[in-house]
């Protein structure tokens, strides 16, 4: 196949300032093509908290230009001759935050089905490939990605759904899995935004006894029990909270994309050998503990970096066999700015995906 028909355009940040509106909207050059690459015509991109932190530089020092968005769906529009997953051109596809690791069978992560925690890893935007060229997102018309970090999407599942699940359903959805969530289980999710509505809508597909919906204020409660939690803890409201609700979870998934967060008071809710994992990423490093915090109730604290390509498929096999419905608000490509920004101002119920017109209907 000769050279493509289209142009890479999307919307780009070129500094801290992008973050509020002043994305704009060019031509850039993609990753080197390779033979087991897949090009996709952008449908969907959905807005993860992880484009703000990037947009702004919150996690250090951003490379600009940059198109962030990695909740990606589209249809395949170019398959290298050498992809060898079942991969068509006119498939349904999608991509999510990683777009390549080494998969070497000498590296010990890829080689044991954990690429996302390749040394190697790129993501899909603001990363670099080996051959120096940059990665760039999804709000924009097209994308290209190695082949093992593309995804067939699932029938069932609507592209506007889907697209969230490929970031923002999989970091939850990993840690909830690897880490015990299922029927006997109490389970609490922390901040329920893009990534804790997904928590609450998996911990119950996965078939938890008991699911926690954990805020700051009663704001979202209705929403929260709508999505199926069974509870609902208002952190800033009821003053007596950890107390009430002390040794009440075995497992507690933190999706808090800022410091100030009652780490202590979360550590409480726990019962004996309880885990805490922390997947939203603060800016800022997250407050002190107690050691006892720990060592009382021999209670675990542990991370968890989205979810690796295995996980992704038999997260979209789930997520149809039981229908989760992710609360979606569909927002076209060319209001990306004003998205971004209510992204960032907490609007978002409870993901915005941005619909690229040229390319599907709204
Ligand atoms: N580990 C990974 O691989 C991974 C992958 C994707 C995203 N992330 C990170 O996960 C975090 C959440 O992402 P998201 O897309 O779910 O974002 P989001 O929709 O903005 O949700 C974040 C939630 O955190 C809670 N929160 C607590 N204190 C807050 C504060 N001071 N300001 C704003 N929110 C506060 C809020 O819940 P309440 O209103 O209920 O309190 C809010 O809804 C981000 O840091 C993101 O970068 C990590
Ligand atoms: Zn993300
Ligand atoms: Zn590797």
């Amino acid at each position: 196949m000769g050279s493509p028909n289209y142009t890479f355009q999307g919307w780009l940040g070129k500094g801290p300032d992008s973050v509020e509106g002043k994305m704009v909207w060019e031509q850039y050059e993609p990753k080197t093509w390779s033979e087991s690459d897949v090009d996709i015509k952008i449908t969907h991109c959905g807005i993860c908290g992880s484009d703000i932190h990037t947009l702004r530089s919150g996690w250090g020092p951003t490379l600009y230009p940059c198109c962030v968005g990695h909740e990606i769906v589209g249809h395949a529009v170019r398959v290298g001759k050498d992809v060898k997953k079942d991969i068509k051109v006119g498939d349904r596809v999608g991509i999510g935050a990683q777009n390549s690791s080494c998969l070497r069978p000498d590296c010990e992560e890829c080689a044991a089905g954990m690429e996302n925690h390749c040394r190697r890893m790129v993501g899909t935007y603001n990363g670099k490939y080996p051959d120096g060229s940059k990665s760039y997102g999804g709000y924009a018309d097209y994308a290209r990605a190695p082949s093992h970090f593309v995804f067939k999407i699932p029938d069932a599942i609507p592209s506007a759904e889907a697209a969230p699940m490929l970031c923002g359903g999989i970091t939850v959805y990993s840690p909830l899995k690897k880490n015990g969530c299922g029927p006997g289980k109490k389970v609490g999710i922390v901040g329920i935004g893009g990534l804790g509505h997904f928590g609450l809508l998996f911990a119950k597909a996965l078939g938890a006894d008991k699911v926690v919906a954990i805020s700051r204020t009663s704001a979202k409660k209705e929403d929260a029990k709508k999505m199926g939690a069974d509870d609902f803890i208002a952190t800033d409201e009821d003053k007596k909270w950890a107390k009430t609700h002390a040794r009440s979870l075995d497992l507690i998934v933190s999706t808090v994309s800022s410091p100030k967060m009652p780490l202590m008071d979360y550590l409480s809710l726990l019962r004996t050998n309880g885990q805490f994992i922390q997947v939203g990423a603060p800016e800022d490093p997250i407050p002190a503990f107690s050691a006892f915090a720990l060592i009382g109730k021999g209670v675990k604290i542990g991370g968890s970096m989205i979810g690796a390509p295995h996980e992704i498929d038999e997260m979209l096999q789930l997520a149809a066999e039981k229908g989760v419905k992710p609360w979606i608000q569909e927002r076209p490509l060319k209001d990306a700015n004003q998205a971004v920004v209510d992204m960032d101002a907490g609007k978002a119920r409870y993901r915005i995906c941005l619909v690229n017109e040229a390319h599907a209907k709204l």
